[in-house]
């Protein structure tokens, strides 16, 4: 009758049933099947406890007195698209459970359900739905994997890292100045994991303040403050399954470092107003742009925290250290963004690659891939030229200060005011930057600002300054 022990791990169920006999019926045939059983008394609770459970499966009553069996199924497929839901009808009103199943549920069965028809339907259900996401990650990886790219001894050393550490619950510590791919580094770990399948789930500590993160990251329960209508789970739980990735964690306030510290040790988590620790199954990954060990040093960050989450550390080199990658970073980037942008790929002229080497990349590739997406924007030929490039780059190469650098031979098509000559000073050449950026968006100041790779406020500011507010 019941299965043998299941490889590669639980696999878990959620009963929604208001009728606590049935819902201990089904616990012990299910348990005895090798199932982990969550259970619910009605429809609400069942959605709740979908978040925080995270089951490869639902049984599901098609009769409940608080929501219609029908109403709490589309929510259910709304949150986890592809989840297996089995209604149970107790009247052998097949009419509706038919009905159902034209909405997206699984299959349904009659109560009081056979015990082996009941294993067989879910056995069936999880295989279903086991397929459904490696179609889904095989997908994912084909269209557009993330690669990490480069040729340096530095990127041969970390993809090895992180195809070693990957398949590993070792939490790892990200490090790198900004733009150096920390988020890019973080994504591969996971997929390397035997957590791909699962949720990658990523917390700005940056982006909030502390109440609201402690609340974002741990959830809370229903009545916990003013406002708190329903049990809300936090990322913890929703990364529950998966990983767990903390930006900028550095910026976590103190008292949250503590119940992260308790998080990390004992595995467990407590939701705002809540009574008891729940219990959390993740993996955590971290990343910050600062030296930590030298925060940690300082008092500002707890040197327990700084120790459980610098189990592995990963360094991501600066690109000035590894010019060597930037033209096939460049070549990438470039791909990329013509993908993005539905734009035709173009090339880089040897001129304009010979300048990108000759920039030291203070915002590293991410900067690259800013002033490579200018340059798309305003190119108008098949190759990109040096004169498509912000003004301190051009800069920095001499190239284009000469009258027979490179960049002005290549120079195709009439370039309105191309930076050939040397502009009378840096602002000049800013201004002019900003005036060709603002021309080429139309006025946009979003897309303006995104294509010189600065910030929206700084736009708004040089645009004052250089008296081209008004438009
Ligand atoms: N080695 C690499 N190969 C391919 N793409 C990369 C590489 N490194 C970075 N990138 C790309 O550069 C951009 C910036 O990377 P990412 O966001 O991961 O950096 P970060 O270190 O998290 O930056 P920040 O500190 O600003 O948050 C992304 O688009 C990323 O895909
Ligand atoms: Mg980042």
């Amino acid at each position: 009758m019941a299965d043998p022990a299941v490889p590669g791990g639980t696999r878990r169920v959620l009963v929604i049933d208001d009728e606590p006999g049935h819902r201990m019926m089904l616990r012990v045939v299910l348990e005895d099947g090798g199932w982990r059983v969550d259970e619910a008394g009605g429809g609400r609770e069942g959605l709740t406890r979908l978040a925080e459970t995270r089951p490869d499966a639902v049984l599901l009553d098609m009769r409940m007195p608080d929501m219609e069996g029908s109403a709490v199924l589309a929510e259910i497929l709304a949150a986890r698209p592809g989840l297996p839901v089995i209604m149970l009808t107790a009247y052998g009103s097949v009419g509706a459970a038919v009905e159902a199943m034209k909405h997206g549920a699984y299959d349904y069965l009659t109560k009081p359900a056979d015990n082996d028809e009941l294993l067989a339907v879910l056995d069936k259900a999880f295989d279903y739905a086991r397929l459904l996401r490696e179609n889904a990650a095989l997908k994912a990886g084909l269209a557009r994997g993330p690669e990490l790219v480069g040729q340096s001894p530095a990127m041969e050393r970390l993809r090895q890292t992180v195809a070693q550490v990957g398949p590993s619950e070792a939490t790892v510590l990200i490090l790198g100045e900004s733009g150096t791919g920390k988020e890019l580094v973080a994504e591969m770990l996971h997929a390397a994991s035997h957590r791909a399948t699962g949720p990658l789930v990523k917390v700005n500590c940056a982006a909030l303040p502390g109440d609201l993160l402690e609340s974002e990251l741990f959830g809370y329960v229903k009545g916990a403050f003013t406002g708190a209508v329903t049990n809300k789970p936090g990322r913890f739980q929703l990364a529950g399954g998966g990983t767990l990735f903390l930006d900028e964690v550095g910026e976590l306030p103190l008292a949250l470092q503590a119940k992260l510290l308790r998080a990390l040790q004992e595995r467990v988590v407590e939701p705002l107003g809540g009574v008891k620790p729940e219990p959390v199954d993740v993996r955590i990954l971290a990343a910050t742009n600062r030296d930590l060990k030298a925060e940690a040093a300082a008092g500002r960050f707890r040197e327990d925290l700084y120790y459980r989450l610098a189990v592995l550390e990963l360094t991501i080199p600066p690109l000035r250290e590894r010019p060597g990658d930037v033209p096939l970073l460049a070549a990438h980037l470039l791909r990329r963004l013509g993908e993005k942008n539905r734009k035709q790929v173009r090339d880089p002229s040897p001129a304009f690659l010979d300048a990108l080497l000759a920039w030291n990349w203070p915002g590293n590739v991410r900067e690259l891939e800013n002033v490579l997406e200018r340059a798309l924007i305003l190119a108008r030929a098949d190759t990109l030229t040096p004169d498509l490039l912000p003004p301190q780059v051009l800069r920095a190469w001499g190239g284009g200060t000469s009258g027979s650098a490179p960049g002005a031979a290549e120079g195709s098509g009439p370039v309105p005011s191309a930076p050939s000559a040397p502009a009378a000073s840096l602002d000049d050449a800013e201004r002019e930057a900003i005036a060709r950026a603002l021309e080429v968006h139309g006025g946009h100041r979003e897309k303006t600002a995104e294509a010189l790779g600065v910030s929206r406020r700084t736009l708004q500011y040089k645009l004052r300054k250089y008296g081209l507010a008004r438009r």
